[in-house]
């Protein structure tokens, strides 16, 4: 197997009862890199992202983490992985730090390492102060603070986030963006989830565009343009000619009446 592919799924489908998730998809993400998953609601980003960790089953096809079968290596497979999912839900009765705690000891952190990394963490995205409160007792902005650095203190080789910014105020959304663009640099691969067009327009090495759980195209930002035939456009253009929702107007017009 090339080492440079960090992960591969092959002609995966998955289905949920009669709602066809995943329909025969198959990709290929580059080791080192930051690549983003797009699409409307419902068109498999998590389900993709849930399966590569192996917390859904394909009903068919086979997903490669590092070489490894995340069928056969289910805990191999998950120790590489940090994982920010779409909703979580963490454990509100536990304070910050212990959850943190808890996280790193899973992981089998070294205990000076661990509480290191915590601190740093907790400063950077200015939690510092707060980790004794009940995760609870948090706003939505700050239990996502806790998720990213649960999802980071162990150095993972690959990044599964889904929608890691939602909820980020700027200062802390530049931070976590530069965060993951710098751990690339070292050769750590992020999957990321977005609705937020520009963020993945910055920050994406490849961006896969997905509808009805199939690729609807694949690429750089350039390839991309090239194969909407729209030179020179963003990606909100390209995306929504792609998805076939170009045209809103009468659709506003007729919510308008
Ligand atoms: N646990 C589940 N049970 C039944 N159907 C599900 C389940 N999870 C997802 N689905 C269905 O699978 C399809 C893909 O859902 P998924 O959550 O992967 O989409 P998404 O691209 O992440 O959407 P969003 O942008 O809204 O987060 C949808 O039709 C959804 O209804
Ligand atoms: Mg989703």
């Amino acid at each position: 197997m090339d080492s440079k592919i960090a992960v591969e799924l092959d002609d995966v489908t998955k289905w949920y009862g009669d709602i066809l998730a995943i329909d025969h998809l198959s990709l290929e993400v580059k080791s080192g890199e930051v690549f983003g998953l797009l699409g409307p609601n419902g068109s498999g980003k998590s389900t993709t992202l849930k399966m590569i960790l192996g917390l859904v089953k394909p009903d068919s096809g086979s997903i490669n983490v590092f070489g490894m079968n995340v069928n056969e290596h289910p805990i191999e497979v998950k120790r590489l992985i940090g994982y920010v999912p779409e909703s979580p839900r963490i454990y509100e009765f536990l304070t910050g730090l212990e959850f943190l705690d808890l996280t790193g000891d899973v992981y089998g952190m070294n205990p000076a390492e661990k509480e290191r990394r915590i601190r740093e963490y907790l400063h950077a995205l200015e939690l510092e102060g707060r980790e004794g409160d009940l995760i609870g007792s948090y706003s939505e902005g700050m239990k996502q603070k806790i998720v990213i650095i649960s999802a980071l203190m162990h150095h993972p080789r690959l990044l599964l986030l889904d929608e890691p910014l939602s909820g980020l105020d700027p200062k802390s959304a530049r931070i976590v963006k530069d965060l993951i663009r710098n751990l690339a640099a070292d050769g750590v691969t992020t999957i990321m989830s977005t609705h937020v067009l520009e963020i993945a327009q910055a920050m994406c090495d490849r961006i896969a565009i997905m509808q009805n759980g199939r690729l609807l195209a694949l690429g750089t930002m350039e390839e991309l343009r090239r194969e909407a035939g729209m030179p020179g456009s963003g990606l909100e253009d390209i995306f929504l000619k792609l998805t076939g929702a170009s045209d809103i107007r009468p659709l506003i017009e007729a919510l308008l009446k």
